[in-house]
C-alpha cells in the first residue's frame, strides 16, 4: 500500500470516529435522590395515613382478629404498646427482633420508614 492510500485512511478513520461522542446524561445518568419531607410529622395526620395505607387492612378495627394475629393498630391507644415494646419499629426495619411487616409484603420505602421512626424517637406522641 503506497503511502499517499494510507494517509486516505488514516483521515478517514479519523473523520469517522472524531464525529462520535457521548452524551452525559446517558453516559452518566442523573440518579434523583428524592427528597423526604420530615418535618410536622404528627400521630393525628402522618402516622395515622401511613398505618392506614400499609397495615390496617390487616390490623385495622374490623380486620385485626381475622388477618392481623389479634394486633390492632387503628388508634393511638391501641399502636402505643407496639411503640413501648420495639415491635412496631423493629417490624418494618425488617431486622430480625420483630415479625416482619407488612406480613408478605414488600418493605415500606425508606421515607416512610424515616417519618415512623422519627416520631417515636420524638416521643411518639399523640399529637
Ligand atoms: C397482610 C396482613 C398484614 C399487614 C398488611 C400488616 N401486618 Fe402486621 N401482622 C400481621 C399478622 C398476621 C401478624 C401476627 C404475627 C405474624 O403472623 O407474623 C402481624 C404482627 C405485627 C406486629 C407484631 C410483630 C411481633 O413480632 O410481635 C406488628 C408490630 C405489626 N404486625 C405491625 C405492622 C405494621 C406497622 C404494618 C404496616 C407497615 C403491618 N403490620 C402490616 C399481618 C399484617
Amino acid at each position: 500500500m503506497d503511502i499517499r492510500n494510507k494517509i486516505i485512511i488514516f483521515i478517514g478513520i479519523f473523520l469517522f470516529t472524531a464525529c462520535y461522542y457521548d452524551k452525559k446524561d446517558l453516559v452518566y445518568p442523573q440518579v434523583l435522590v428524592a427528597t423526604c419531607d420530615t418535618s410536622n410529622i404528627t400521630y393525628a395526620v402522618t402516622v395515622t395515613n401511613i398505618l392506614n395505607t400499609s397495615c390496617n387492612n390487616c390490623h385495622g378495627a374490623a380486620s385485626a382478629n381475622l388477618i392481623g394475629g389479634g394486633i390492632f393498630l387503628h388508634t393511638y391507644a391501641a399502636v402505643k404498646p407496639y411503640v413501648t415494646n420495639g415491635k412496631l419499629i423493629n417490624s418494618i426495619l425488617q431486622n430480625g427482633q420483630a415479625s416482619p411487616m407488612p406480613k408478605n409484603m414488600a418493605k415500606l420505602d425508606q421515607c416512610t420508614i424515616n417519618k415512623l421512626v422519627l416520631w417515636v424517637n420524638k416521643g411518639a406522641l399523640n399529637n
